[in-house]
């Protein structure tokens, strides 16, 4: 898809919704992308459309009387010099090369070249995959690291994934569930912080039912104001619509693999076209839609990852967790070795290439397998920190996997400082 783009940037995020839905309405296909920096971070989203769409868009937002803030072209990609770089006595394949134009002319990589980028073993090749990936990300996000607050709160889940500590069929796990109030602790804390968005996660525990998470979500939101980010499993079309009239603004749900027979494996109990169409349904309805997926699972091969990133590409997915596979006791898969840091790093930075502008989280799972894996992802194209705020006396229990590292705000400055990026000017620390 080549030709021009633009950005309908928006006041706040409820006029953004209501610009998306005005156009959906009207047979406009919109996207719903991060707003370039240089419009500051008020509003996080902007609608993007086709130039083609303009003028119609621009008569039904005034039809409407829809207000907008800006309406901006979107700035033509481009990168120079990725090759600018001294190659000294380094080797590198006329292949490579090829991909690396395509790359600074913004254009779309192919299947095997995303193999290659995923696969390639030259030192030189993979530094300059990483350079344009952190220049990608600058470009598209800017420097300052998103920093969001996750309450992990409850560890019941009904369903069965063969790598997830917290599956219904592990015994060795002490179950906990956090009440309204509870979270509401966390929640005040959070803004306190001055963080802007809280990310509510849970197993799918049926006592913490949709009519309870509506209540939670209506009280977070009239209280703090907070954007709310739900990653508490498949639902019904109708459920996902209810939570995001209450309020909700972010859904997780990762796809973990695009691969049928892998995502048919490690998910015995799961459908797989159910979890896509719940994709599909979160974005229909406006969420800013985060998935992502497992590197290392057993079987995986750089093709699936390949796949993975084209499918985040081609669903317009705004967040994409990576993170590399870790055992967890009690599981099917409890003595298969840990996914490998730099090829979960690599997929980072494929992603960054292919997805440009998305938030990418520098997950706890690579901080899990190494304290500086966090510092590298965020070189690597990763743009976004997740606090692991769990009051202490539940976190030990919400083991997805072993060792997990608990990312508390000291772990973010760290890795924010060392990787030599800005903290948001939202977050309240001294
Ligand atoms: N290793 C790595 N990631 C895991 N997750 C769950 N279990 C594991 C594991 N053993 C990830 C899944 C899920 C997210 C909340 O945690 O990707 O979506």
């Amino acid at each position: 898809m080549q030709g021009k783009y633009y950005l309908i940037i928006s006041k706040n995020t409820a006029q953004m919704l209501i610009i998306n839905k005005a156009l959906k309405e009207n047979e406009v296909d919109t996207d719903l992308v991060p707003a370039p920096p240089e419009t500051g971070t008020v509003c996080a989203i902007a609608v993007k459309i086709k130039e083609s769409d303009l003028d119609r868009s621009k008569r039904i937002l005034d039809e409407n009387s829809i207000d907008v803030k800006d309406i901006l072209e979107e700035k033509k990609f481009k990168l120079q010099g990725l090759l600018d770089k001294k190659l000294g006595n380094n080797v590198i394949t006329d292949e490579f090369i090829a991909i690396l134009k395509k790359i600074e002319e913004g254009e779309d990589l192919e299947r095997n070249e995303i193999v290659y980028l995923l696969s390639t073993n030259n030192k030189k090749e993979i530094e300059l995959i990483y350079d344009a990936a952190d220049r990608i990300r600058k470009l598209m996000v800017g420097d300052v690291v998103e920093i969001r607050g996750a309450i992990e709160f409850s560890n019941y889940c009904k369903k069965c994934c063969n790598y997830c500590g917290i599956n219904a069929a592990n015994s060795s796990v002490g179950r906990y569930r956090m009440t309204e109030d509870e979270i509401m602790e966390v929640v005040d804390y959070l803004q306190g912080l001055g963080l802007k968005t809280v990310i509510l996660q849970s197993g799918e525990d049926m006592q913490w039912s949709t009519e309870r998470l509506i209540a939670l979500v209506r009280r977070i939101k009239e209280k703090t104001g907070m954007r709310i980010t739900l990653s508490v499993g498949e639902k019904t079309r109708e459920e996902y619509e209810a939570l995001k009239e209450a309020g909700a603004n972010n859904f997780l749900l990762k796809i973990e693999s695009i691969n049928r027979n892998l995502f048919n494996e490690i998910h015995p109990d799961d459908d797989y076209d159910y979890r896509l169409q719940c994709s599909r349904w979160l974005k229909e309805l406006g969420y800013i839609n985060g998935s992502g997926n497992i590197i290392g699972l057993p079987g995986q091969t750089n093709e699936d990852i390949a796949d993975d990133i084209l499918y985040f590409k081609d669903m317009g997915i705004n967040m994409i967790g990576i993170g590399p596979f870790i055992p967890a006791k009690g599981t099917k898969y409890e003595n298969h070795p840990h996914g490998d840091v730099n090829l979960t790093l690599r997929a980072v930075a494929v992603t960054r290439i292919v997805c440009k502008k998305v938030y990418i989280p520098s997950t706890t799972a690579l901080a899990s397998l190494n304290k500086d894996a966090q510092v590298w992802a965020l070189q690597s194209g990763a743009n976004t920190i997740m606090l692991i705020n769990t009051p202490d006396r539940y976190k030990k229990d919400y083991r997805i996997y072993d060792n997990k590292n608990m990312v508390d705000l000291e772990a973010a400055l760290y890795a924010v400082e060392k990787a030599g990026r800005k903290l948001p000017s939202y977050l309240k620390v001294n």
